[in-house]
C-alpha cells in the first residue's frame, strides 16, 4: 500500500491510498476522485501527470501518449502508473473538475500562546478526533469567526494529526484575523479548510537551503520536524531574518533536531540586533557562503523578501536545482 498526494492545479491536495499493485487512476477512481481519463489503456496521454517524488513502475504505453523526454522530466500516465512508494503527483486539471473539495475541519483552539508581542502560535485540536494530513509547507485556509473571509496559514507542526499548529504574525494596526486572534479564547470554535498549496519539501537529494522571512519561518518547521523524523543526512543551511530581536521566534525548537545536519543563520534587520547579525538575509547569498555546484532553495515570507532573494541568487550567479517559493501575500492584493 502505498500513500498518494494528489495535487490539483489549484493548489488543492487530496492524499488516496493504492491497494495491492494498483495504477493511481484505479485508487483515485475507487475513491470518487475523477482525475481526467480517457482509453485507460496508455494510447492518448489525457491522464498525463507528473511526479514530483516517488517511484513507480510507468507501465506500457505509446510515444503518441507520452514522449520519452517528458518520461524523463518527470510525466507519466495515470491509467499506467504503478506506485512503488508513497508519492506526490501533480494532476494537470482542477480540483473541482475533479469533483474533489478540500476537506473542511471544525475545530476547538487548545493553545494560543505569545512567542513574541506581535507573534502567536496557535493550536486548534479537530473537534471530532479525525487527523489531518498535508505535506510539509502546504497551508490551510481558516475562517475568520463572525465573517465570512478566510486567511491562509502554513501549519508549523507535523502532518497525520489531531492538531494542527501555526505561527501567525498580528498586524500592527487593524486586521481582521489579527484583531480576531487577540481576543480569542480557549476553546472558541475555528473552522478550517485544507491541505492547500504547491510549496512543500521535495525529495531532499542534496544540499538545500531554507530561506525565511519573519512568520515565514512557518513552513520550515513542518519541513524540518518531518526531516528529522526521517533522519535526512543532507546538510541545509536555514537563512532566517526578522524586524525585530524578539520576532526571532522558535530557536530552542530548531535546536532539537538533532537527527539533522541544519545550521541556523538568523538576522535583525533594526539595528538594536545584537545577539544576531545585523542586515537581511541576502547578506549570506555569496559565492564564498554558497560555493557548491548547485542546491535546492525553498523561499518563504513577504513578498519583497521573496523577490529579494530571487534578485540575489540571480545577481551572484548561485547555481541552484530546484527553485519553491512561497509568498504570504496579504488577502485581495493579488486581485487588486
Ligand atoms: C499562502 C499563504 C500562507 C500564509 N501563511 C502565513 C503564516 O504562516 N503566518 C502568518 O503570520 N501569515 C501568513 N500568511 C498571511 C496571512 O494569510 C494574512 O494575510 C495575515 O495574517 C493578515 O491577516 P489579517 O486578517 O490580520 O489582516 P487583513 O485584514 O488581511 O489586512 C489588514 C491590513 O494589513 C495589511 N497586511 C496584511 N498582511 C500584510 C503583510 N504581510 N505585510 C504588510 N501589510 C499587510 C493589509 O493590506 C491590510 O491593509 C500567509 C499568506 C498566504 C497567502
Ligand atoms: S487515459 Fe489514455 S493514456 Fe491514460
Amino acid at each position: 500500500m502505498a500513500k498518494i498526494a494528489l495535487n490539483f492545479e489549484d493548489g488543492v491536495t487530496r492524499f488516496i491510498e493504492t491497494v495491492g499493485y494498483e495504477t493511481i487512476a484505479e485508487a483515485a477512481y475507487r475513491v470518487g476522485v475523477n482525475i481526467p481519463i480517457d482509453c485507460a489503456d496508455g494510447a492518448c496521454g489525457t491522464c498525463k501527470c507528473i511526479a514530483t517524488s516517488g517511484s513507480y513502475d510507468p507501465g506500457d504505453y505509446i510515444d503518441e501518449a507520452l514522449t520519452d523526454q517528458e518520461a524523463e522530466e518527470g510525466f507519466g500516465l495515470a491509467c499506467q502508473m504503478r506506485p512503488e512508494s508513497d508519492m506526490v503527483v501533480g494532476i494537470l486539471a482542477s480540483s473541482a473538475a475533479c469533483k474533489v473539495e478540500a476537506a473542511t475541519y471544525e475545530t476547538e483552539i487548545t493553545e494560543l500562546s505569545f512567542l513574541s508581542s506581535e507573534i502567536v502560535k496557535l493550536r486548534t485540536k479537530i473537534k471530532d478526533g479525525s487527523s489531518i494530513t498535508f505535506l510539509p509547507g502546504q497551508y490551510a485556509n481558516i475562517l475568520v469567526p463572525g465573517s465570512t473571509q478566510t486567511r491562509s496559514y502554513s501549519f508549523s507542526c507535523l502532518s497525520d494529526t489531531n492538531e494542527m499548529e501555526f505561527i501567525i504574525r498580528l498586524m500592527p494596526n487593524a486586521g481582521l484575523m489579527s484583531d480576531y486572534l487577540r481576543t480569542a479564547t480557549l476553546g472558541e470554535t475555528l473552522t478550517i479548510t485544507g491541505p492547500v498549496g504547491g510549496f512543500y519539501s521535495r525529495e531532499i537529494k542534496r544540499e538545500t537551503l531554507f530561506f525565511a522571512g519573519g512568520t515565514g519561518i512557518a513552513p520550515f518547521i513542518a519541513m524540518l520536524e518531518k526531516l528529522n523524523k526521517d533522519a535526512n543526512p543532507q546538510p541545509i543551511k536555514l537563512f532566517y531574518g526578522a524586524t525585530t530581536v524578539e520576532n526571532i521566534v522558535e530557536l530552542e525548537r530548531l535546536k532539537t533536531y538533532t537527527n539533522l545536519s541544519v545550521q541556523t543563520y538568523p538576522c535583525v534587520s533594526s539595528e538594536a540586533s545584537e545577539p544576531y547579525a545585523n542586515g537581511y538575509v541576502t547578506q549570506w547569498i555569496t559565492k564564498q557562503e554558497l560555493a557548491l555546484e548547485a542546491y535546492d532553495i525553498y523561499v518563504c515570507g513577504p513578498n519583497a523578501m521573496v523577490d529579494a532573494v530571487k534578485a540575489s541568487l540571480e545577481e551572484k550567479q548561485i547555481h541552484y536545482e530546484n527553485f519553491y517559493t512561497e509568498k504570504f501575500i496579504p488577502t485581495g492584493m493579488a486581485t487588486a
